[in-house]
């Protein structure tokens, strides 16, 4: 097949595009090379055999010529940032929402469209996801975002309208829309923007919503995402962990192969038109139990310290229901987190270190009132 992956040089899109080649099919990556991702300068390994174009997608409908006679376009270009999402707004929306948009404006002007366009897009559509109250475990519930107040006084765990702490449990993709960022806002606006447009340019859309992805080739340098990358590059140079709430607050972490080759799968799989699927490992990670399994993969010691600082906005857990993968696509995640976290430390270790700029992040947040 002829196959375009929009960011297609990022983490996920790299993954992508050699397993892509690796089953024969010409891969094109189309890319801007966004510094915050890739350096002022940037320097990329391009997976043998991908062709390349750099190009921001908002001038896609300049260059329909691009997606012209593919047979499936990967969209995973976006700024990528909760936090940063919400301060940079315009700029978040006009890449993610406009870039989306430009997409579909090529794709119309094709002569010969493509059959099939999958999203990239974000559990953070569901805001805090899936909780039942501990007295009546089936119903599922889907709480409003955390209260200020209540964070600040160090009272974590979402409640219901009476009070009663809520319990988490796996979040099914029937759980309606409640973004809780500009970040989470645009996945949600692509969704919509991808399947309306589907009947009438005429392709199969599939929305795959992924949880926290990490592994091998992720962004060491951004501080604004990527809890992993942020505290292994801090541990490299002897800086401590910070946490933010009380660590307890949980993710789901897939690593990025399971992804590649869900995405992969999708091509050949019989999908509903329309479809949105969750993808994750299915299980919950407190953050704390993450950073000590970083380090013993790492062989670092270094402190993890609780900070009680929150950020507003964040969600206290979230993992995926993998019900509709399993049903529709056989998905069963095959790398563990001690696996994929050693095969990340493994890659790691032979990249250089980089300033930590995380600290100066969390001061910008801290200043425009964002993190507490
Ligand atoms: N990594 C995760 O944990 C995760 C979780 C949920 C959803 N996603 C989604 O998956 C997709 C890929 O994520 P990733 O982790 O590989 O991110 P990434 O930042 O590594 O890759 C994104 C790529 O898009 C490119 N890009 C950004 N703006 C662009 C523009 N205007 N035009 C062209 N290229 C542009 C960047 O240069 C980068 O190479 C994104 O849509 C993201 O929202 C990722």
């Amino acid at each position: 097949m002829k196959i375009v992956i929009t960011g297609g040089l990022g983490f996920i899109g790299q993954h992508l595009a050699t397993r892509l080649i690796a089953a024969g099919h010409d891969v094109l990556l189309v890319d801007s090379l966004i510094a915050q991702i890739h350096g002022d300068i940037p320097s990329v390994s391009v997976p043998e055999g991908a062709r390349v174009v750099r190009l921001d997608t908002s001038l896609l409908p300049e260059h329909p010529e691009l997606i012209d006679g593919s047979d499936a376009v990967f969209h995973l270009a976006a700024e990528t940032g909760t936090a940063q999402s919400m301060y940079r707004i315009a700029h978040y929306t006009g890449v993610n929402c406009g870039g989306t948009a430009a997409l579909l404006e090529a794709i119309a002007k094709c002569s010969k469209r493509p059959r099939h366009v999958v999203l990239a897009s974000s559990r953070s559509v569901y805001g805090e996801g899936a909780y039942v109250r501990p007295d009546a475990p089936t119903q599922l519930l889907q709480p409003a975002a955390r209260a200020p107040e209540a964070l600040a006084a160090g009272d974590w765990e979402p409640r219901d309208a009476s009070g009663v702490a809520l319990v988490a449990v796996p979040t099914p993709e029937s759980l309606p829309f409640a973004p809780g960022s500009i970040y989470a806002a645009t996945k949600a606006a692509q969704e919509l923007l991808i399947n309306s447009t589907a009947t009438a340019l005429g392709f199969r859309s599939t929305v795959f919503r992924f949880q926290n992805v990490y592994g091998e080739g992720q962004s060491l340098q951004n501080p604004y995402t990527g809890i992993i990358t942020i505290f292994f590059n801090r541990a490299r140079q002897g800086l401590d962990i910070p946490l933010y709430e009380d660590g307890l607050e949980s993710r789901d972490f897939v690593h990025v192969s399971d992804i590649a080759a869900a995405l992969h799968a999708s091509l050949s799989t019989d999908l509903p038109p329309g479809a949105v699927i969750n993808l994750g490992a299915g299980q919950p990670t407190s953050v704390r139990t993450l950073a000590s399994s970083l380090l013993q993969a790492a062989g670092i010691d270094v402190p993890v310290r609780v900070t009680g600082q929150f950020r507003v906005g964040d969600i206290r857990h979230c993992h995926a229901d993998l019900g509709l993968a399993r049903r529709l696509m056989g998905f069963e995640p095959q790398v563990t987190l001690d696996e994929g976290l050693r095969r990340f430390c493994a890659w790691g270790v032979g990249q250089p270190v980089h300033e930590d700029r995380s600290a100066a992040a969390t001061a910008e947040l801290r200043s425009k009132g964002l993190t507490k």
